[in-house]
């Protein structure tokens, strides 16, 4: 009796219903016990996201978001608010470790085929957007040059867009060009999306848990499992102290570090910088919008550099599931890995010779990595099941074989689109 009484069922975790809840997400959870620090960046996608509304929050009670002021709000938030600098200086270079973290999180997904979790991905290809605009319009609110003219620049590119680009832009400044009314609503959007965010990231991990976790050896781990506490409480803790520390460092010692000189200076309409450029996570979609001379064509090759993540789960199925036992599939991850540090680089760069040239190569290789990926796949696995695979078809039973279906050949891609949201 007192055994059943001490059991874990009478234990308050499991009476009360919100920490049932609770529990069931960072307590008794199966977790596989095999996940490497790989699987540690949504953990701290969920920390950045935490400290940035918290020290966003705080600022928020001192910014003006007036064009005459926000500059000196700024400042005043610097040098008069207590402990002002730091939270400035927090909130700005851990828009970097989130940007960070979340490029580690999504190389992981790719590289271990996560992306086959379909609806966990689509909701993270939607986090990752709505990120983007919440970074985007947050840049804007110191009102320095490089604000004024980064938002004067990517919001012209909705003007390519064929008949109503032009009069969306008007709607998206709220006048004739960027200013008062633009950076008003820049600053409503960067006070509310986040705690969209929030939501979108309970969604992404209520999905998680649906399916499971995936793990480094791509087999099914449901037989060894262990509870998430107290094994990956701790292990995500490492996690935290780690990138906590570094931020810390960073703050302390070289808070500059990802910042542009030129947004100290207050924007100024009539003096347009000689290199605008964005921050250095926006430089790789940067350099794909610039390597294409025609104004649409690069904005639809920039909307489609980060678009094309929503379509990887229609992905035929691989044998295993993974890169990790296909060298082949490894070659072209890193070099896709190298692609996009090089794009990074020449977004930094003039738009003149050789640049020029390298950034239109590597913005092509950026989208054939999305289609030749597969086919690592399947050269791979034909390769080294030649015993028993012959040809592409027999390749195709084999798929069925280890899969209820393969998306390319027993389901219509309609079919396919409704079942991924069922
Ligand atoms: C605010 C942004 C995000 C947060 C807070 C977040 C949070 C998390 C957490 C806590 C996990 C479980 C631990 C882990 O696997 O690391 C996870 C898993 C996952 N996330 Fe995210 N995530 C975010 C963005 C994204 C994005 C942008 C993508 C992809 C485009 C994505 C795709 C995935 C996938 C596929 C998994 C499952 C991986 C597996 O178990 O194999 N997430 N996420």
């Amino acid at each position: 009796m007192f055994a059943n009484f001490n059991s874990v069922k009478y234990s308050l975790r499991y009476r009360n219903r919100f920490l049932k809840m609770l529990s069931s997400v960072l307590y008794d959870l199966p977790t596989p016990v095999n996940l490497t620090v790989f699987w540690n960046f949504g953990s701290l996608l969920g920390v950045c996201l935490f400290m940035q509304i918290f020290t966003g929050l705080l600022m928020a009670a001192h910014y003006t978001p007036e064009v005459d002021h926000a500059f000196d709000s700024v400042v005043h938030i610097m040098r008069d608010v207590n402990g002002g600098w730091f939270l400035r200086s927090v909130h700005a270079n851990g828009a970097s470790f989130f940007f960070g973290c979340i490029y580690l999180h999504i190389g992981r997904s790719i590289f271990y085929h996560s992306f086959f979790l379909t609806r966990t991905w689509l909701v993270g290809c939607t986090l990752f957007i709505v990120l983007m605009a919440i970074v985007f319009t947050g840049y804007v609110l110191p009102w320095g040059q490089m604000s004024f003219w980064g938002a004067t620049v990517i919001t012209n590119l909705f003007g390519a867009i064929p008949y109503v680009g032009p009069s969306l832009v008007e709607w998206l400044w709220g006048g004739f060009c960027v200013g008062d009314a633009t950076l008003k609503r820049f600053f409503v959007f960067h006070f509310l999306a986040p705690f969209m965010l929030a939501v979108l990231a309970g969604v992404h991990i209520m999905f998680l848990h649906d399916t499971g976790s995936g793990n480094p050896l791509g087999i099914d781990s449901d037989a060894e499992a262990v509870p998430f506490h107290i094994y990956y409480v701790v292990k995500d803790l490492v996690g935290v102290v780690v990138m906590v520390g570094v931020l810390v460092m960073i703050v302390f010692c070289e808070p500059d570090l990802f910042s542009d000189p030129t947004n100290y200076m207050p924007a100024d309409p009539m003096k347009t910088p000689l290199h605008i450029q964005p921050e250095w996570y926006f430089l790789f979609a940067y350099t794909i919008l610039r390597s294409i001379p025609n104004k649409l064509g690069g904005v639809l090759a920039l909307a489609g550099s980060v678009l094309i993540l929503y379509f990887m789960p229609l992905y035929p199925k691989s044998l295993w599931r993974g890169s990790q036992y296909n060298p082949l599939a490894q070659l072209l991850f890193w070099v896709f890995v190298g692609d996009f540090v090089v794009l990074t680089y020449m977004g930094m760069c003039p738009v003149e010779p050789p640049f020029e040239v390298v950034g239109a190569v590597f913005s092509g290789m950026y989208f054939v990595f999305y289609i030749i990926y597969p086919l690592t796949w399947f050269v791979w696995e034909v390769c080294i099941f030649s015993d028993e695979v012959y040809t592409f078809l027999d390749y195709v039973d084999a798929v069925f074989l280890v899969d209820d279906y393969s998306p390319l050949f027993d389901e219509s891609i309609v079919e396919k689109l409704v079942n991924m949201f069922l």
